[in-house]
């Protein structure tokens, strides 16, 4: 076999391997302007407490708006002062936010983002960076 013809062997695969390079692996890594960051904070700058911890815990008002278990969270002009109440800043991880947020202390409400996920990532974030009203 020639070195031509086993280029031309060779060479479609190249191709597809490139092509799953540029779009299949690593596609958790690759983000559009504007959507949220599967690793964490949705924009270029520090985690945010608007950008990312309100629509991280939009589902907990159906409840907790009301003040269902304990803990009052409208989503509203409090909101920042209502989730401080539920932060660990000693042990992020350890947050009431976090912990009954992903069903964990067996959550009356259930799960809503699962350890590890994007919004469990973004709130993280933000506390460990100091949980700031942003
Ligand atoms: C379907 C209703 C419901 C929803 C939605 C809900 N919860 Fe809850 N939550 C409860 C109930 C009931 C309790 C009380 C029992 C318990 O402690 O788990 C509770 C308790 C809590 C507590 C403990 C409050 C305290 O100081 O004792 C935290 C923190 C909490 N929820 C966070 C969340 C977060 C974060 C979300 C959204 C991501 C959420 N909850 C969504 C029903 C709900």
């Amino acid at each position: 076999m020639t070195s031509k013809s086993a280029l031309r062997l060779v060479g479609p695969f190249l191709i597809g391997f490139a092509l799953l390079a540029v779009s299949g692996c690593g596609t958790e890594h690759v983000f559009e302007r504007g959507t949220r960051n599967p690793m964490g904070p949705t924009n270029d700058g520090p985690p945010s407490f608007a950008q990312d911890v309100l629509p991280a815990l939009s589902s907990c008002i159906s409840c907790h708006g009301s003040g269902t278990g304990n803990w009052v969270y409208d989503g509203g002009a409090d909101a920042y002062n209502q989730v401080l109440e539920q932060i660990d800043s000693e042990s992020p991880a350890a947050s009431g936010v976090l912990v009954k947020g992903s069903g964990g202390d067996s959550h009356g409400g259930g799960s809503h983002f699962s350890v590890g996920s994007a919004d469990y990532n973004a709130i993280l974030a933000w506390i460990e960076d100091g949980a700031g009203d942003n």
